[in-house]
């Protein structure tokens, strides 16, 4: 048996592949473009493992994936690829475009032809990895987006996930291609490429710099450890219903300064101290992220009812394996640091004013 995951050498997609590959006997075929965000020393456990083929390329070559397709007969594609910061999509929305909506676009018509072709298992499901930012900025009051919330993105990143959404979702209701969606909520753990919120406080923290909370630092957020994540996605793929979509959570909110408080914290315990005293004085509050969504939620009931899961991890434990996995994983922040990181973090914070 073999499956193909799109985006394995990216955060959720390397965590995913590493922990299928040891938990079962079957084949993944990686189909990852190495953009800034993928890295194949987060893979490394799996050299000379023979049951993962990696292959460099884009998920909108339509020729490559009809090929791997039809060579490796999968019986799942579950797709993670995509451009994924929102920062990014606000200096650079068309990549977002293109890979998210386009790429999408293409693996889901080539799934099709292959599942029409009689070349493709019984089972197949093709499992679009998605996101509770579709769902747009909940009010301090509203219960937790469930599945039949309308969609709502406010970003050019959540926007292009909504548009593949409906993709996904209209191959299924016209042409009865068995997908399924996923609605997740933050992920955060190891491998996360450090542009993100923790695992950039994080390394920041550690060093003693500035900590540069966007706005007032209230916005909330849903917290959901990858492994727990990676979990569910098992659940879905297993026992999921085609055409049906599935929020996965960590039913933890918090805001984004309990978040850095939380790291500061881990930190003050594991470094030595700083002159300056606990590290969570080093937050600065700097401007606001244009159209910054307020709060997201996601009601997990679903998934809890009708697959039976729920998060492992509560966020003091999570983020206390995931701060010392920073701490210990030097060699693997250098490699994915490159000179392209600082141009990032230069065009991104440095036309930021600090609001204090
Ligand atoms: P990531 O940015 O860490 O990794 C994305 C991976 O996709 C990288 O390895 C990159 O090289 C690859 N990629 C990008 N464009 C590609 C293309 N055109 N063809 C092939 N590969 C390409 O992202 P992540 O955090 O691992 O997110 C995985 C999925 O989960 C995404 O679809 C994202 O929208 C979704 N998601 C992530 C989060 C989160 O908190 N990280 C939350 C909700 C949903
Ligand atoms: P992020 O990790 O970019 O995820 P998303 O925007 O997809 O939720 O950001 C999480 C929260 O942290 C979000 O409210 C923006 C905020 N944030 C900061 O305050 N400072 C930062 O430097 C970053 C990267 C994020």
């Amino acid at each position: 048996m073999t499956i193909l995951v799109t985006g394995g050498a990216g955060f959720i997609g390397a965590n995913f592949v590493l922990r299928w590959c040891d938990a079962t006997d079957e084949t993944v075929v990686n189909l990852d473009k190495l953009t800034y965000s993928g890295n194949l020393g987060s893979l490394h456990a799996l050299s000379g493992n023979e049951r993962h083929l990696f292959v460099r390329g884009d998920v909108a070559d339509a020729e490559l994936v009809a090929g791997l397709l039809a060579e490796h007969r999968p019986r799942a594609i579950l797709h993670f690829a995509a451009e994924t910061h929102v920062d990014r999509s606000i200096h650079g929305p068309a990549d977002f475009v293109q890979t998210n909506v386009v790429g999408t676009f293409t693996l889901l018509d080539a799934a099709l032809e292959y599942w029409r072709s009689g070349n493709c298992p019984d089972d197949f499901r093709f499992l679009n990895v998605s996101t509770d930012e579709v769902y747009g900025s909940l009010d301090e009051d509203e219960p937790p987006a469930d599945e039949a919330h309308r969609y709502a993105p406010n970003s050019p990143y959540s926007a292009s996930k909504a548009a593949a959404d409906h993709l996904v979702r209209s191959y299924f209701h016209t042409y009865g291609l068995p997908t399924i969606s996923t609605q997740c909520s933050n992920n955060y753990g190891p491998l996360q490429f450090p542009e993100k919120l923790i695992p950039l406080m994080t390394v920041y923290a550690s060093r003693g710099d500035a900590l540069p909370v966007y706005g007032d630092g209230k916005n909330v957020r849903d917290w959901l450890y990858v492994d727990d994540h990676c979990d569910a996605l098992c659940r879905v793929l297993a026992d999921g219903v085609p055409g049906e979509v599935y929020n996965i959570a960590g039913n933890c909110e918090m805001t984004n300064l309990e978040v850095v408080a939380a790291i500061c914290a881990e930190l003050d315990e594991w470094l030595p101290a700083l002159d300056s005293g606990p590290r969570s004085g080093l937050v600065e509050f700097v401007e606001d992220r244009p159209g910054h969504d307020r709060r997201y939620a996601l009601s997990t009931a679903k998934i809890g009812e009708q697959l039976g899961w729920q998060p492992g991890e509560s966020f003091a434990s999570g983020i206390r394996k995931t701060v010392k996995w920073y701490l210990d994983n030097q060699a693997w922040l250098d490699d994915v640091t490159s000179g392209q990181y600082r141009q990032w973090l230069d065009l991104n914070y440095s036309n930021r004013a600090s609001n204090v």
